[in-house]
């Protein structure tokens, strides 16, 4: 078994970058809820070291959480990061207290003394960059443990017990801010777990397949195909675990953009020969939204007629036992979060939630423990073409919540598609695909005056959208040159009849969202 390490999550905002750093340095590693693990969890997952992660917590508050008492006396090396320091300073012995000063962000700390975590970045009487997020302070730390770092605010900002091989750090390593954090990550579990560092995407890939044909058996299982990334490399990777008891369904609901439909169904039942039922169901969804112009109202209506025709589908082909789903660990995080109380719905997303219980199946779900760039580098280890594997993120409603506030229909879904597609070939031409998160262009609902040859023109005028970003939560606008715009601009405008004038979308998210609707 490959080595791994353990990361008990006590519900930091950013406990996935552990995950994602400790990965990074090509250690497998998993995030366990802290009220799941238990000493006898933690020997079954067997790991070389233990993570404790930040929490939004105070220990010096009652009833807060801990890790299991037993993981003290285990043998294992621990590291604990902010919540995860102070926790476990409290559980051996020292002090922890609110303090009334606090440190958020930006911080430096001074390095007082030798240890591990540093071999290699930071030498002694050295001040590094580090970023910070806590309240609590520690006054006393536990016997055994010595300082090794100290900011002004805290004189333990890092310490280290040699003996029993735990570290404490009060700032947060796994953060980009903290310039040398990745290599004090990966100090710990190489130096101090003794972690090989062999683990690739292609152990993954042997992993997750043993997994599903373990879960499966000789179950049947279907998966939604939509043509993004995490659906088709579900799908391709299903297909390479258990062959023909994969049936994909391909719900076109007439909202693609131009060629994807035929893009799909060649990449799967040609290429890869995946049995596909592809259904083409557009006449059913351009009815169901039919003068629907509120955004919640249209979303609704895609979500719900997917989960219908999706179930008709699966039904015809005798049913499953499972449904695949491309779930990643971003949606896992946000799904057990115990940190927030209810939030504010923004945007209701479409996805096929509600069609396991429906039709009592069960899920199979291999990309749980992954981000977004970790799945595409699975796609290629898969072997995916790079035009599937790199493809924008593109939601699910499809070009329908692109014609913001006017009726969809099919000919201003053909005007977009050819806009759109003008648009990211010359994004793809430019060589700027990768840089951007994802660009598209929106119908507006304005009809303007222009003047073509000698002639009037009243047609519609269209919006670019570009943005970059690294999870879709937050946004900018992509910074093109005017040069590009001008070109993009006139190609819409000569070669799209119905479009004659085109702006530019400034906004970030927030403010805004990425999409219009
Ligand atoms: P917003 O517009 O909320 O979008 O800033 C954030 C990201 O999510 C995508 N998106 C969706 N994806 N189903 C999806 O699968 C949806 O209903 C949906 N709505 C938005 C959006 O394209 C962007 O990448």
């Amino acid at each position: 078994m490959t080595d791994r390490i353990l990361i008990v999550d006590f519900g930091s905002q950013v406990t996935q970058l552990i995950a994602r750093r400790v990965r990074e340095s090509g250690v497998y590693s998993e995030i366990h809820p802290f009220n799941k693990v238990t000493e006898d969890t933690i020997r079954a997952f067997d790991p070389k070291g233990v993570i404790l992660s930040g929490g939004p917590a105070s220990v010096a508050d009652i009833d807060t959480p801990r890790a299991p008492d037993g993981l003290w006396t285990m043998g294992l090396p621990v590291l604990g990061i902010c919540y995860g320091e102070q926790t476990m300073c409290a559980q051996l012995g020292g002090s922890v207290q609110e303090s009334h000063h606090r440190e958020f962000g930006r911080a430096y700390v001074d390095v007082v003394d030798d240890c591990d975590l540093f071999h290699g970045v930071w030498a002694v009487g050295a001040r590094e960059q580090v970023w910070m997020s806590h309240g609590d302070k520690i006054d006393a730390i536990p016997e055994g443990f010595r300082p090794v770092a100290t900011t002004d605010g805290s004189p333990f900002a890092a310490i280290a017990n040699d003996a029993k091989r735990f570290y404490g750090v009060q700032f947060h390593p796994e953060v980009v801010h903290t310039p040398h954090g990745a290599q004090l990550l990966s100090n710990f579990t190489h130096r101090v777990c003794g972690c090989s560092g062999d683990w690739t995407m292609a152990h993954f890939k042997t992993q997750a397949i043993d997994a599903v044909r373990a879960q499966v058996g000789d179950g049947k299982v279907i998966c939604g195909l939509s043509g993004g990334v995490d659906s088709s490399v579900v799908a391709v990777l299903l297909h390479e675990a258990i062959g023909d008891q994969l049936t994909c369904v391909f719900v076109d609901h007439g909202f693609m953009r131009l060629d994807e439909p035929e893009e799909v169904v060649c990449l799967f039942r040609d290429h890869y020969n995946i049995p596909l039922v592809h259904r083409d169901a557009s006449d059913v969804f351009l009815a169901a939204i039919e003068n629907q112009t509120d955004p919640e109202r249209k979303r609704k209506a895609i979500g719900g007629l997917f989960i219908d025709v999706f179930e008709e589908e699966a039904k015809r082909i005798g049913g499953a036992d499972f449904l695949a789903q491309g779930t990643l660990y971003p949606d896992v995080i946000e799904s057990v979060s115990f940190i927030g109380g209810p939030s504010v719905t923004i945007k209701s997303h479409h996805n096929v939630g509600g069609l396991p219980e429906r039709m009592n199946m069960k899920l199979v779900e291999p990309l749980r423990e992954l981000f977004k760039d970790e799945v595409r580098a699975l796609g290629r280890e898969l072997g995916l073409p790079e035009a599937f594997v790199g493809r924008h993120p593109f939601p699910g409603p499809g070009l329908a919540i692109r014609i913001p506030g006017q009726p969809v229909t099919r000919d201003k879904l053909d005007v977009l598609r050819k806009a759109d597609a003008i648009y990211r070939e010359e994004i793809t031409n430019a060589g700027l695909y990768d840089a951007i998160w994802q660009a598209f262009a929106v119908l507006l609902p304005v009809q303007t005056v222009g003047v073509m040859g000698d002639a009037r023109t009243y047609d519609y005028a269209c919006a670019l959208r570009a943005v970059t970003s690294t999870d879709g939560m937050t946004a900018d606008f992509f910074h093109f040159d005017m040069e590009f715009l001008a070109r993009v601009s006139n190609r819409i405008i000569n070669e799209v009849k119905g479009i004659n004038r085109v702006t530019f979308d400034v906004t970030s998210k927030p403010p805004g969202t990425i999409e219009w609707e």
